[in-house]
């Protein structure tokens, strides 16, 4: 079979992440593609800071290098959606398909994204871009789609649940805890991103259109993150049997509408139990019921799970077919409540 060749454009966290997980899994990817791979180049802005790459890989700071790599895929993981949007074009426009995991990114341009890598008979993959090592959208619109899905509540952003599970547990001071996030490699590279809902708001962007094919109606002209929650407001909730929690609700029935805020949850809810790093997406199907993802959000490995499960499914065809999204749930009655009673 043909070599494969894949570029990682960002080498920070995340492209450390691919770059290792993917040598370290050689063996077992090798023998899932049926050939061998290689990581011809990475992208970075500094070339002067040094990496562990081994001597078959070039390191640049410039996007020609990857264009005349030959590569067949890149993994952009790169900052934001500034940096970002005019590299991916590049890439799509050139048929190379791209997997990222820049949430920012797929939130403000994915459409156009989407339509340009049909035009150029390649792929734009981003399941890492919504609750990192979670397979999520895979699960939403491949293994629920028959079910109708009409209500979503989720811990999406990482860093925020870290946070004031920390302010929480330990007493930690809102900054600290802010500071051992940001050491910890879960922060954004603008970190109100995340303390401001920013992060939490393109992921429930992404979830609207992966699931109902449309941008949520925001219930607020902005998200509200936790800045300003204080370590009193969480110890007060205990004493209610509750835990403040950043949730993002995600409603669709004649059309979609969605919040990002601070929630008290009663210990019966269940992202009630989602602590640290975690990401909680409580899903409502009319024929299974409720479900609950759970695991890592954020974090080099868990992030660079999902990317390489991209880039392999891609390289072996096993993505499912180009995804439509569906429409919105028909206001028929709900399986999962009809069995029930
Ligand atoms: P980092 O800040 O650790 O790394 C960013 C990388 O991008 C750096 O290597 C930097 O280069 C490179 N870079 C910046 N500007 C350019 C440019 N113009 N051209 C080429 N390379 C550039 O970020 P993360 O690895 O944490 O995150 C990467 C992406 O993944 C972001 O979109 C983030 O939202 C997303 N993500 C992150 C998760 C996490 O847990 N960290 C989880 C899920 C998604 P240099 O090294 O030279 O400075
Ligand atoms: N900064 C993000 C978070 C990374 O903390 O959730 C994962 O998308």
């Amino acid at each position: 079979a043909k070599e494969k060749r894949v570029a990682i454009a960002g080498f920070g966290t995340v492209g450390t992440g691919v770059y290792e997980a993917l040598y370290a899994k050689r063996d077992k990817i090798e023998k899932l593609i049926g050939g061998s791979f290689r990581i011809p180049v990475v992208l970075v802005k500094n070339t002067n800071k040094i990496r562990p790459v081994s001597e078959e890989t070039l390191v640049t700071n410039n996007v020609n290098d990857v264009l005349a790599a030959n590569v067949d895929t890149v993994v952009e993981v790169t900052t934001d959606a500034t940096t970002a949007y005019p590299l991916v074009r590049q890439f799509l426009q050139n048929g190379i398909t791209v997997v990222t995991a820049n949430k920012e990114l797929v939130a403000k341009h994915g459409e156009e994204l989407l339509a340009l890598a049909k035009i150029y008979h390649c792929r734009l993959y981003f399941e890492a871009a919504v609750a990192g090592g979670i397979p999520i959208l895979t699960s939403l619109r491949h293994t629920l789609k028959t079910n109708d899905i009409t209500r979503i509540e989720a811990i999406v952003n990482g860093t925020s649940n870290f946070i004031l599970s920390k302010m929480r547990k330990e007493g930690a001071a809102f900054d600290l805890a802010l500071e051992e996030a940001q050491a910890n490699g879960y922060a954004e590279a603008v970190p109100d991103k995340d303390i401001d809902g920013w992060d939490a708001y393109y992921k429930s962007t992404i979830i609207s259109h992966w699931l109902y094919g449309q941008a949520p109606v925001w219930a607020a002209d902005k998200p509200r993150g936790i800045r300003g929650v204080d370590v009193r407001d969480l110890v007060l909730a205990e004493r209610f049997d509750a835990r403040i929690k950043h949730v993002a609700t995600i409603e669709a029935h004649e059309g979609v509408v969605a919040s990002v805020e601070p929630k008290l949850v009663l210990s019966d809810h269940s992202l009630y139990g989602v602590e640290g790093v975690n990401n909680g997406i409580h899903v409502e199907g009319s024929i299974v019921g409720q479900l609950l993802f759970q695991g890592p959000g954020a974090g080099k490995f868990p992030t660079a799970s999902a990317i390489i499960e991209d880039v392999i499914n891609h390289w072996t065809g096993t993505s499912e077919q180009e995804p439509e999204s569906s429409e919105l749930p028909r206001a028929t009655a709900n399986v999962a409540e009809t069995a029930d009673s």
